[in-house]
């Protein structure tokens, strides 16, 4: 079912409505569920949660119960009606966007489970993880600014967890729909040991190497990739590596090392005098990236090697993201098209380390990663209503 974000806007309720169903009534289980965000993948998880209704209901007895959508400026509750509304703006069918509302109507006053997925990219909505989490309300999320921000909020989302029960999963923000996170977390909870984390975080990025063979100016292949959709909007949020940075630090703190953005030594490909520029002044002056990038090209090419965008984090908590030379034996040397590749060395996988790879980006297997975060703390639910 393909959801288009205008008639999400405009009419949430359609997308999760109660479904009749013929209830598994033996670990019935109702979580109530707000979104935060109906982007992209905000869209597509809606779309994704109401295919799967009637199957979680009658496979294991899981009903999920949508009671809000939040957007930046607006918000939906399923507790809405016209008379309610018309006393805020003269809105049909929403209110004004009020997080702190948005989680109490979530969490109701029946001691119900509830979850909040943030599906937007905001900074304001993750520094509300710890009140929410502290509150019993469960957080996912494929937003990295909570992982990847202050440590003090971190730990303070970690501490809450711990006092008081409640589930924060963000499986989707490192690799979206890859299994990084759960792989790691695995490793660990069965006392395997994290020697190093080395990998490609960035399809584009990843995309852009792989296709950077001299042939054409690298300029080139960025107006491709940005014609093709691959960048962000403004390439600078790709080429600077800032994103790919915030996955490892999100990495180095599920392992339980202490990092911060700070500590990576981070290694743009946007030369300082275009940092700053307007974005269509800094795609005027892309070629002025060409120059080095073929430079590093020869460089690769003199050693025998090839040309990586690269994630490293050791375990002294010493992280790196640059452009770097890679032996063309290496397994990132053999990577395809946009996939990401995440390779752990641990205590046990020290010779031949484990290798996560495929492709990440895009709104449907983001979304994917998001639900199965939802539906391994659904499982650990107990029975309440
Ligand atoms: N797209 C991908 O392939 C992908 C892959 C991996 C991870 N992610 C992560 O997934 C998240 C969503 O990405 P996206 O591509 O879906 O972004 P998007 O299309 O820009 O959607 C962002 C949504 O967040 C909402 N929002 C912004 N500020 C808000 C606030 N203060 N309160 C409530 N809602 C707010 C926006 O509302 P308005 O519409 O009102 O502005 C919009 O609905 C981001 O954190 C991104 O980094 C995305």
């Amino acid at each position: 079912m393909n959801v288009c974000v205008s008639e999400l806007a405009e009419h949430p309720q359609r997308f999760l409505h109660p479904l009749p169903v013929s209830a598994n009534t033996t670990r019935r289980r109702v979580l109530a569920v707000g979104v935060i965000g109906p982007g992209r993948v905000g869209s597509a998880l809606l779309a994704q949660l109401r295919a799967a209704q009637p199957r979680l209901v009658r496979d294991s007895g899981l009903e999920l119960k949508l009671c809000g959508v939040v957007a930046s400026k607006r918000m939906w509750l399923d507790c809405d009606d016209a008379e309610l509304n018309g006393r805020h703006g003269g809105a049909q069918v929403w209110r004004p966007n009020d997080l702190d509302a948005f989680a109490e109507h979530v969490r109701g006053t029946d001691g119900r489970h509830a979850l909040l997925i943030d599906c937007s990219a905001n900074d304001e909505v993750a520094s509300h993880y710890p009140r929410w989490l502290a509150a019993g309300i469960h957080v996912v999320t494929p937003n990295k600014l909570a992982g990847s921000g202050p440590l003090s909020r971190w730990q303070a989302i970690r501490a809450a967890c711990a006092h008081d029960g409640a589930r924060f999963r963000y499986e989707a923000t490192v690799c979206a729909g890859l299994p990084v996170v759960q792989t790691l977390r695995d490793l660990l909870d069965t006392g395997d040991e994290l020697l190093a984390v080395e990998g490609m975080f960035s399809g584009t990025l990843a995309w852009l190497c792989n296709r950077h063979d001299g042939t054409h100016p690298f300029s080139m292949l960025v107006r491709e990739a940005h014609a093709l959709g691959y960048t962000e909007p403004d390439p600078r949020d790709d080429l600077s590596g800032l994103d790919v940075a915030r996955k490892l630090v999100i990495l180095a703190r599920e392992a339980g090392w202490p990092l911060s953005l700070e500590d990576v030594d981070l290694q743009s490909l946007v030369p300082d005098a275009l940092a700053g520029l307007p974005r269509e002044q800094f795609m005027d002056r892309l070629h002025e990236l060409d120059v080095a990038m073929a430079a590093r090209l020869a460089e690769a090419r003199a050693e025998g090697g090839v040309l990586r965008h690269v994630a490293h984090l050791d375990r002294h908590g010493r992280a790196s993201v640059r452009l770097a030379v890679l032996p063309a034996t290496h397994a990132f040397a053999h990577s395809r098209l946009t996939d990401n590749v995440v390779q752990f060395s641990t205590r046990r996988y020290c010779d031949n380390p484990l290798l996560v790879q495929g492709p990440s980006a895009g709104p449907e297997v983001t979304a994917a990663g998001v639900f199965a975060d939802l539906l391994r703390i659904a499982e650990s639910l107990a029975v309440r209503a």
